[in-house]
């Protein structure tokens, strides 16, 4: 699939699920994305970050939830997909009681007053200047999009020095004895959930294709490396079915 093929594709299979992507993510993970995203947020949140980036913030969990842990800090939740922002919208209005979805960038944000914005947005060209964030993150988002170093550039571009990222991703267990019993899970018992809870099985076989293509964890942390990211290192959790890299912009 070239670039733009992918990415036409991943906007399509976004804009069909948008409404039912929050229930799906509870059952496919068994609700384990949940915990993984407060150990991400708890994290990023220890060194009191002023203004926070969320790339491929989807229906805004984490983007929400960082404004929650972190009130007097700027949380913007980027992503290319208008229908998920809506639910993301939608989310932050009825828990924080204010969201407010943009298509510009720095200069619209400047004159806004709002401290949790969504913006639309393509990770690959971040509309934003550079070393303007003193965090970011991206979770379930990277294996989604069609040049990863592209994507890590971007977000080493936009942090500032010492700006801290960190990259929540679906992994394949490294251990013989998972790895099969979960690839079974993925390729089919989840497409079948998929069928008879949202009736969308295509879109669900894209999360095992997408994350079979994807970098191994040593993959990622050596690109992030590669990009200029200092101290890299990664957790593993459920035998490796996901991983947390972090990085310093040095
Ligand atoms: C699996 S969802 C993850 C949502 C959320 N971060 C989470 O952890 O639940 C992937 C998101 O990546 C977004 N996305 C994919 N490619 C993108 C791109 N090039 N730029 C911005 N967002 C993108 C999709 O629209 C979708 O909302």
């Amino acid at each position: 699939m070239s670039s733009f093929d992918k990415s036409k594709y991943v906007h399509g299979v976004f804009s069909r699920i948008s409404d039912k992507y929050d229930v799906m993510n509870d059952l496919g993970s068994l609700g384990f994305h949940r915990i993984w995203k407060a150990k991400m947020v708890k994290e990023l949140a220890k060194a009191q970050p002023k203004r926070i980036l969320d790339i491929a913030c989807g229906t805004g969990d984490i983007a929400i939830a960082l404004a929650k842990a972190l009130p007097a800090a700027e949380v913007i939740g980027l992503d290319f997909n208008g229908a998920m922002l809506q639910v993301a919208n939608s989310r932050a209005a009825a828990e924080l009681g204010h969201g407010f979805i943009i298509e510009g960038s720095d200069d619209t944000l400047a004159k806004s007053t709002n401290k949790l914005h969504f913006v639309v947005g393509n990770a690959m060209e971040l509309p934003f200047a550079n070393e303007s964030f003193d965090a970011a993150c991206i979770s379930f988002g990277l294996r989604n999009m069609p040049d990863y170093a592209q994507v890590l550039k971007e977000i080493f571009r936009v942090l500032k020095p010492k700006g801290k990222l960190y990259c929540l991703e679906a992994s394949y267990p490294t251990h013989k004895l998972v790895r099969s019993p979960f690839k079974l899970y993925f390729k089919h018992w989840l497409p079948t959930l998929a069928k008879l809870v949202v009736n969308s099985p295509e879109e669900y076989a894209w999360l095992n294709t997408s994350t079979e293509a994807f970098l191994s964890k040593d993959e990622l942390a050596f690109l992030m490396e590669s990009t200029g990211f200092a101290s890299v290192s990664y957790k593993s959790f459920l035998s490796g079915a996901a991983a947390l890299h972090h990085g310093t912009k040095g």
